[in-house]
């Protein structure tokens, strides 16, 4: 039975989220931002629809139960496949699933699915129709304002009626065009304007919608302003992952609850479930390569980085690798 409007009613997890981002946003990275924040909503990088059903389900659908909110975010546009996507995730109880109508990759584009989707609205809002009919969480949408030639002013309420009337009430909206063509998709992460305008004017226009922006957002202090302008919730994606304690320590005031554990903390707490990963026969750096940022732009913090990227990777790489990294730190500190 779908409750996603009931439910994405009474969470109020997306008023700060942590972005869906492919190679970044793993479990691992997931694991870490968490002990950082107990309240932002945590985005795993996009599965498709055809990985979820044909592919490695345990692998690419488990994550740790410390995570939650966690929001699953789906790739597709067959609303069939999506629906039994929606209906296998459900088992592995996701607090959100959300589908991806906003990147730009030339993989994604030749699949017909992210960002080309803003050019057939009733597709997306067919999508979430079937999704919604397979989930018991919110189904949700990321989108961008319009691509290519699109007029962002038409194209994007179109969107927001016909995909609502779907049943989708909560959208988080890339605040830029994606240029489908000519533009990579790291530089349509940079290169089409941002219009935060157009955005604040759809809260307006929808008030019964939650709308969360997303795009260029670097600060909690410039989170806080969107908010405090009327929007529903702020998607941070390269600044959380570039500079963590920044940006996520801190955010759990936003709900009016005390700051999560700071960078060393979150380093400190990191040490049992590193542990377990390597006993496991996983390798350190795949988790501390979510690590890097921790302690940017503090006295040390190039020799932190220094030490995990040359040496995290080798084999048999452990915690004495992390204590050399935060030695870095203390030295620096010490000599300041
Ligand atoms: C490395 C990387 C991978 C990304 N992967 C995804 C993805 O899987 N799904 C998605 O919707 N957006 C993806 N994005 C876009 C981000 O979710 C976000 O919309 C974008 O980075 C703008 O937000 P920011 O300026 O706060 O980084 C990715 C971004 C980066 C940097």
């Amino acid at each position: 039975m779908a409750t996603g409007v009931e439910n994405a009613e009474k969470s109020t997890a997306h008023r700060l989220s942590v972005a869906p981002m492919m190679e970044w946003t793993d479990r691992h990275c997931r694991v870490f931002h968490r002990l950082m924040t107990r309240r932002a909503m945590l985005y795993t990088e996009m599965v498709t629809s055809a990985a979820v059903l044909h592919g490695p389900k345990h692998r690419l659908l488990d994550y740790s139960a410390v995570e939650h909110p966690v929001a699953l975010q789906l790739g597709g546009s067959d609303p069939r496949e999506l629906a039994e996507a929606t209906r296998i995730a459900r088992d592995w109880g996701y607090d959100e699933i959300n589908l991806n109508v906003g990147c730009p990759s030339d993989r994604v584009q030749s699949g017909c699915f992210g960002a080309v989707l803003m050019e057939r609205p009733a597709l997306v809002a067919e999508c979430v129709a079937a999704m919604r009919a397979e989930a018991d969480v919110p189904v949700t949408v990321k989108c961008r304002i319009g691509v290519d030639e699109q007029d962002p002013e038409l194209v994007l309420p179109d969107f927001l009626e016909k995909v609502s009337a779907a049943g989708v009430s909560h959208f988080i909206i890339h605040a830029r065009k994606a240029w489908l063509k000519g533009l990579s998709p790291k530089e349509n992460r940079e290169i089409p304007p941002l219009n935060y305008d157009l955005v604040l004017r759809m809260k307006a226009a929808f008030p019964h919608l939650t709308i969360c922006i997303n795009g260029g957002i670097t600060s909690l202090e410039q989170a806080k302003a969107l908010l405090d302008q009327g929007l529903d919730g702020v998607m941070l994606g390269r600044a959380a992952y570039h500079d963590p304690s920044s940006v996520l320590v801190g955010a759990d005031a936003l709900w009016g609850d005390a700051a999560g554990l700071d960078a060393f903390g979150a380093v400190e707490a990191m040490r049992p479930y590193i542990q377990i990963h390597i006993a496991e026969g996983g390798r350190l750096h795949q988790i501390t390569r979510h690590m890097l940022g921790t302690f940017t732009g503090r006295p040390g913090a190039r020799g932190w980085r220094r030490v995990l990227s040359e040496r995290a990777n080798k084999p048999g790489a452990g915690l004495e690798v992390l204590d050399a990294a935060l030695a870095e730190l203390h030295l620096a500190a010490s000599a300041a």
